[in-house]
């Protein structure tokens, strides 16, 4: 029996690690802790509700008596921790929010987990989820392996890179056994649509405009999610301590050509004249410090641990069209209240 902490489980990516770790590890006790900000929702994990190896934590990491205390009650083996504030245009608006997220609440778990191991190491993991942006941006060529300096340029990513430098130091300090990854982007169902995949189905769907940052020509690698969450699966049960991964889709986009072939699938799944939803692009101010293009090298975990991406993304691509529009009510929830105000403050008068 194992007691595993999974932060940030009711966000994006890691409502797909809580699933995939409590369908395929029933021996495990699965302790989902989350704060429920505006990016978290129970709702994208209503079909585990009710297992019986499933818990759910509302809690906050910025919380050091309350982590402490969660740390000595549940004893925990091993901890995966994705929850952080995530999204590049909220940190150019709020860096702080991202320093008290990423940087203090990442300390406060790190501090947890030393205090109760409090050096017995054996058959304890300790697992932070990180981004390609720690990396910084690259130019036309070239990809970033898990050597590339860490050169940030965002207060998020800068944030992030402040985190898995504490993590490293809790390593090479006290003899933690802690992994890193750093993914390229994800993509999937349940993404908070503050991200561009997302937003832009909503605004096709709804024929709003699409707001292309700059001249749409920055470059992202996209990666379906539960490749992710399956590339996470295997460094939490085979990663060595200390060792980082790269994560990625082999799979490179301009911005522009991405959301051209979004605008092909959906005006076909809404039975729209082909091209129809084109007119909706809208070109508007850039966003401030936009990195120019990111890419992974992923031989270090192709070679290791035999990971590579399984879901080809014309078809992956379809299937989150499909289920953005096939849940309607989810958008619905996720877009009301808050989102509203977001909406204009990010992209009115842009
Ligand atoms: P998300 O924004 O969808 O979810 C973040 C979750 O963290 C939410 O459920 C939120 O409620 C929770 N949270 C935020 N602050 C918290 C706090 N103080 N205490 C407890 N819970 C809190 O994020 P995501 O896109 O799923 O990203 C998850 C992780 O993966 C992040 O660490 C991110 O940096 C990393 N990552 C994301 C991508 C991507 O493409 N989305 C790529 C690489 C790495
Ligand atoms: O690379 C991994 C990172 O990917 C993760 O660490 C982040 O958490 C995640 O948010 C994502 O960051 P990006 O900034 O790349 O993702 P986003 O979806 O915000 O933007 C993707 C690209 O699209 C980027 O070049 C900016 C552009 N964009 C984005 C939005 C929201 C637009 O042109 N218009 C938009 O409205």
């Amino acid at each position: 029996m194992k007691n595993i902490l999974i932060t940030g489980g009711a966000g994006f990516i890691g409502s797909h690690v809580v699933r995939r770790f409590v369908n395929k590890y029933p021996h495990y006790e699965i302790y989902n802790l989350d704060k429920l900000t505006y990016a978290g929702n129970l709702e994208n994990l209503s079909d585990i509700d009710g297992k019986p190896n499933y818990h759910f934590i509302k809690g906050d990491i910025e919380d050091q008596n309350f982590i402490m205390e969660l740390f000595q009650k549940y004893q925990f083996d091993g901890v995966i921790h994705l929850a952080a504030e995530s999204h590049v245009d909220r940190s150019i608006t709020n860096p702080m929010q991202f320093i008290h997220t990423n940087v203090l609440g990442t300390a406060h778990l790190l501090n947890a987990a030393r205090a109760i191991w409090n050096g017995n190491w054996e058959g304890k993991k300790y697992y932070q989820i990180s981004t390609d942006e720690v990396y910084g941006a690259l130019g036309d060529t070239g990809s970033f392996k898990e050597t590339t300096p860490y050169n940030p340029h965002s207060p998020y990513s800068a944030a992030k890179a402040s985190a898995d430098h504490f993590v490293r130091a809790y390593h090479d300090t006290y003899g933690m056994p802690t992994v890193i990854s750093n993914c390229s982007n994800n993509y999937g169902p349940n993404q908070f649509p503050e991200k561009l995949i997302p937003l832009f189905i909503n605004n096709i769907k709804n024929n709003k405009p699409l707001p292309v940052y700059g001249q749409g020509i920055n470059v992202r690698d996209w990666l379906y999610v539960e490749d992710h969450a399956a590339a996470i699966d295997l460094i939490f049960h085979k990663a060595k301590p200390g060792e980082t991964y790269n994560i990625g889709g082999n799979n490179e986009w301009r911005n522009i050509d991405l959301i051209k072939k979004l605008i092909e699938i959906m005006d076909r799944k809404l039975g729209r004249p082909e091209g129809e939803s084109l007119k909706l692009i809208t070109y508007v101010t850039d966003r401030a410090g936009h990195d120019l293009r990111y890419a992974i090298d992923p031989t270090k975990i192709k070679n290791e641990l035999g990971w590579e991406p399984t879901v080809k993304f014309d078809e992956g691509f379809e299937k989150t069209v499909d289920w953005y529009l096939a849940n309607e009510e989810w958008f619905n929830h996720v877009t009301s209240g808050e989102y509203v105000e977001y909406y204009k403050k990010m992209y009115e008068n842009r």
